[in-house]
């Protein structure tokens, strides 16, 4: 979704914003804008497209100023142009505004301007805040945001500037992020940390409806009531590095190789002396687990993949029945949820407002809310009662691959520690688990070393028009990771299915020459899969299997296979996935695409 950066100090303002919305490109965006205010007045510049068409202008047309607004759009009202893209003004060009989300009674407010001689020149919601800003502007920019703030309704970021203040803005937060940084007379408010992160590490979160007043030498943020709440900044321990390509090609690719990393450090902190794992953010007691009858699993994309997966770690460790929902659809089914429930939100940025419906929804209905995140101080984390943060690090890419694999070690964590509390599970199977996971992160390492033959499974598929992907078990569930992946970095269709269930349906879509990718590492059905690959290459489909080392029935009906690693079955998923990702990314290569950013989607979603 779109990003925000805003910045006011000594430095070139044009400078510091252009560089902080490349941090924030991760976000998805289809315009890019700036306005800064210098001894000439309020100057600006927007445009349809990357962000380096701005950059580029601004090389041959600089921007003189320490204070400015910068802006990267995804379009929600309004098709991506110049005149949509942000800032938006006021008539007299005096005031600029940016914004993140939608504002919902934007309608209303345009007719209430419009009569009063108000001209639009974009169809964007946003411009009515610009507007706004103006109508009730009375010479402090800090009273007038208080004033638009209980004028809109909806989710929104902004930031806002005036020409006749140029030693300040403003920032105004409802549900969609805005970090604050703060640094040596110079002050920053940004969509996410790696925007800030060159220039300061010190940084705070603004809360739903607080306002910040900023200036070079303060920060002063007020709640609704207008009084002042101290923030209590914290710092970041992890590298502007982490948020940037190191040397990888792009970082959709760095992000794969940073799994065994990400899975270390998402278990190793969590081992007590004598090997038990140990779930600092998470209160929940013995005795409230053993009250739970359910758990729900609510979540988007790649991180409700994980949940599936986590569905099957939970019920068979922990042996309690659980249902995993998609958070768009959760709170509109009236699920079956109390104060005996817990409910699982999972969500890599924190910020997804779907899954933040969900998480609410729950919480009204009485469930304990735990959340498994990536981001420290996301909207999720702050309103769940537990939080299991994944240390994945920050990712870049749109195509989500290192928060699913720590993602999937987060759900094997909590389903050991239910299973712990419940006497479920034997301390031998315990161990032998956690040592398992332990152990993946080596074996991807090793996997990671060699991508010939994802490769060469690229070469083979990249002009086809569908893939299909099959497995039975757990590995249904990879397989709906990897059709996922495929489709929405390399355009190309892929489904996912159960491989039992092609029968009755979907293997009417096989004919000549039809690549079918079979996942099989689950012991207990490698026979099965047998049956169904042959069912699929009697029509004629061309068969890749993923299948465990030292499985020789796979390979004998399969026309290419890429062996994994054995491991415990309920593992497998952390594997497995690994060329499914790989396959994806090379295709996406092949087909001269871009990998990080794909058509059409934005790294986090922030509109239901
Ligand atoms: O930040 P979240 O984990 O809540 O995001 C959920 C989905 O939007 C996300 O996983 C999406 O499906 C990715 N593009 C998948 O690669």
């Amino acid at each position: 979704m779109c990003g925000i950066v805003g910045y006011v100090g000594k430095l070139n303002a044009q400078n510091v914003i252009i560089s902080g919305l490349e941090k924030l490109e991760y976000r998805g965006y289809d315009s890019a804008g700036i306005a800064v205010i210098g001894k000439d007045g309020m100057n600006s510049a927007k445009f349809k497209g990357r962000l380096s068409v701005l950059a580029k202008y601004l090389e041959e047309h600089p921007i003189e100023g320490t204070i400015g607004i910068g802006h990267t759009r995804w379009a929600t009202h309004g098709v991506p142009s110049d005149e949509n893209a942000h800032p938006h003004f006021n008539k007299d060009k005096t005031i600029a505004v940016i914004h993140n989300g939608i504002i919902e009674n934007y309608l209303e407010l345009k007719a209430m301007l419009l009569e009063k001689g108000y001209e639009f020149r974009s169809q964007t919601d946003t411009e009515v805040v610009a507007h706004l800003f103006d109508f009730y502007y009375d010479g402090d920019l800090l009273q007038t945001a208080f004033k638009v703030e209980n004028a809109i309704r909806g989710t929104y970021a902004i930031l806002a500037i005036h020409q006749d203040s140029p030693n300040e803005f403003v920032a105004l937060r409802c549900e969609a992020p805005l970090v604050i940084g703060y640094g040596n007379g110079e002050n920053f408010v940004a969509s996410d940390i790696p925007a800030v992160l060159e220039y300061t590490r010190e940084v705070a979160f603004l809360e739903n409806g607080e306002i910040a007043h900023v200036t070079a030498n303060n920060v002063t943020v007020y709640n609704t009531k207008k009084e002042i709440v101290h923030k209590k900044p914290f710092t970041v321990e992890w590298s502007l590095d982490a948020a940037t390509k190191g040397g990888y090609d792009h970082f959709m690719l760095k992000e794969i190789h940073e799994q065994p990393q990400g899975i270390r450090d998402t278990i190793n902190n969590r081992i007590d002396g004598k090997g038990y794992i140990k779930l600092d953010d998470i209160k929940l007691t013995k005795e409230e687990i053993q009250k739970f009858d359910k758990i729900y699993i609510v979540a988007c994309g790649t991180a409700y993949h994980a949940g599936c997966v986590g569905k099957y770690a939970i019920e068979k460790l922990a042996k309690i029945p659980v249902v995993c929902d998609i958070a768009s659809e959760f709170r509109y089914r009236d699920p079956f949820v109390d104060n005996k429930t817990l409910v699982i939100l999972v969500s890599q940025s924190g910020e997804t407002a779907d899954t933040l419906a969900a998480l609410r929804e729950a919480r009204r209905k009485g469930a304990r809310i735990l959340s498994i995140t990536n981001v420290v101080g996301s909207s999720i984390a702050r309103e769940s009662d537990d939080v299991f943060y994944t240390w994945a690090g920050p990712e870049i890419a749109v195509a989500s691959t290192k928060a699913y694999t720590t993602q999937l070690v987060a759900f094997y964590m909590i389903a050991l520690t239910l299973a712990l509390a419940k006497n479920t599970i034997s301390e031998r199977t315990y161990f032998m688990l956690i040592d398992q996971i332990k152990q993946a992160a080596d074996i991807l390492e090793e996997m990671l070393k060699d991508d010939t033959q994802e490769k060469e499974v690229a070469e083979l598929i990249k002009d086809k028009n569908a893939l299909f992907y099959l497995g039975r078990g757990v590995d249904m569930q990879t397989a709906k990771e990897m059709a996922l992946k495929l489709k929405e970095i390399s355009y190309i269709y892929a489904e996912s299915f159960a491989a039992g269930e092609l029968k009755h349906g979907p293997i009417a879509l096989i004919e000549n020459g039809t690549p079918v990718i079979a996942i099989s590492t689950q012991e207990p059905m490698i026979e099965k899969m047998v049956s169904n690959i042959q069912e699929v290459k009697a029509r004629g489909a061309y068969v890749i299997g993923i299948a465990s080392e030292g499985d020789n029935l796979i390979s004998s009906v399969c026309d290419k296979v890429i062996y994994v690693p054995k491991i415990d079955d309920l593992l497998a998923p952390l594997i497995s996935v690994v060329p499914g990702q790989l396959i994806a990314y090379h295709t996406t290569c092949l087909k001269g695409l871009d990998v990080d950013k794909p058509r059409n989607l934005a790294k986090s979603v922030t509109v239901e």
